[in-house]
């Protein structure tokens, strides 16, 4: 199977006052058509990871990689004008807060159609039905009435859904799913998660999920790769996480709390100096 995306040696730099950050430094991965997880605790480069993928690395940072190849394009080597193409086509990202993403003064209809019609040539009529097939999609009920509300108008999950249906009507090949459901209830946050799910097996997309919960990541991802301090120090198949080998994978499973027993105090995570080495 020939991948999707392969990634080697990617590393992500910022200079600022007191020195260089080293936010990403040295990923490698692969991913087909599959789910993959990236876990690792606030500020491990997860986030700096999936906006490199995506061309949006703040423009002060540097970015080089061995490999940065989606669909046997050189992600670094590409014009500015096909890396948007790509962007707004064929690689999605969603973030972790629907406010950041929608515009607060377009309607969500309005804004689906609009992210359609800049990729295709679609007439207005088409694209609206299209995007109440997509509100519809990501189980918005009534989406006829919804696609007339501004984002203040819906609840924090269904801003969110919002946003995915906008992300996915293009019909996206690669979609990064940076915490998507960290600012949702946790009902919400499963229906979000078997929405994707679903677009996934249906669509037969890629997707990175990152997230800092390990156990989230395990019960819907096919593989997760465990970053620390800018790095993969583990890549494991979820349903082995069991036997992960790093200790700290293992930290952050034992921290997982667990239902059947209850664990007082909460372990705290012990790292090592040499992990970050
Ligand atoms: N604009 C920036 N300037 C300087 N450092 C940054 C910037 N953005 C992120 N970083 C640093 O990069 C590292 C990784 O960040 P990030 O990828 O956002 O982590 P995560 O998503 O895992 O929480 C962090 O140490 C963070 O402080
Ligand atoms: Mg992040």
């Amino acid at each position: 199977m020939s991948a999707l995306l392969t990634v080697k040696d990617l590393r992500v730099q910022f200079p600022t006052r007191t020195g260089v950050v080293d936010a990403v430094r040295g990923v490698s991965f692969t991913l087909g058509r599959e789910r993959l997880g990236i876990v690792g605790e606030s500020g491990s480069g997860k986030s700096q990871t999936g906006r490199a993928i995506m061309g949006l690395t703040p423009p002060h940072a540097t970015i080089t990689a061995d490999t940065l190849n989606f669909d046997g394009m050189d992600l670094l080597d590409i014009s500015a004008k096909e890396r948007r193409n790509l962007r707004g086509n064929r690689i999605a990202m969603i973030l972790q807060d629907p406010k950041y993403s929608l515009n607060p003064v377009m309607s969500i209809g309005r804004q689906i159609v609009e992210t359609l019609r800049t990729h295709e040539k679609v007439s207005k009529a088409e694209a609206r039905k299209r995007a109440i097939d997509m509100l519809a999609a990501v189980q918005i009920r009534d989406p006829e009435r919804v696609f007339n509300l501004y984002p203040h108008e819906v609840s924090g999950g269904m801003g969110q859904r919002a946003m995915i249906a906008m992300m996915l009507i293009t019909g996206p090949e690669l979609l990064i799913a940076d915490e998507p459901t960290s600012a949702l209830d946790v009902t919400v946050q499963l229906d979000v998660l078997r929405i994707l799910d679903d677009l996934v097996r249906d669509r037969g997309m890629g997707l990175i999920f990152i997230s800092h919960d390990l156990r989230l990541v395990s019960s819907f991802c096919d593989r997760v790769i465990v970053m620390y301090a800018g790095r993969v120090v583990e890549e494991i198949a979820a349903t082995d996480l069991q036997n992960a080998k790093h200790p700290y994978t293992r930290g952050l499973m034992n921290c997982m709390p667990q239902i059947s027993n209850d664990r007082h105090p909460l372990p705290v995570l012990d790292r090592k100096p040499e992990w970050a080495l």
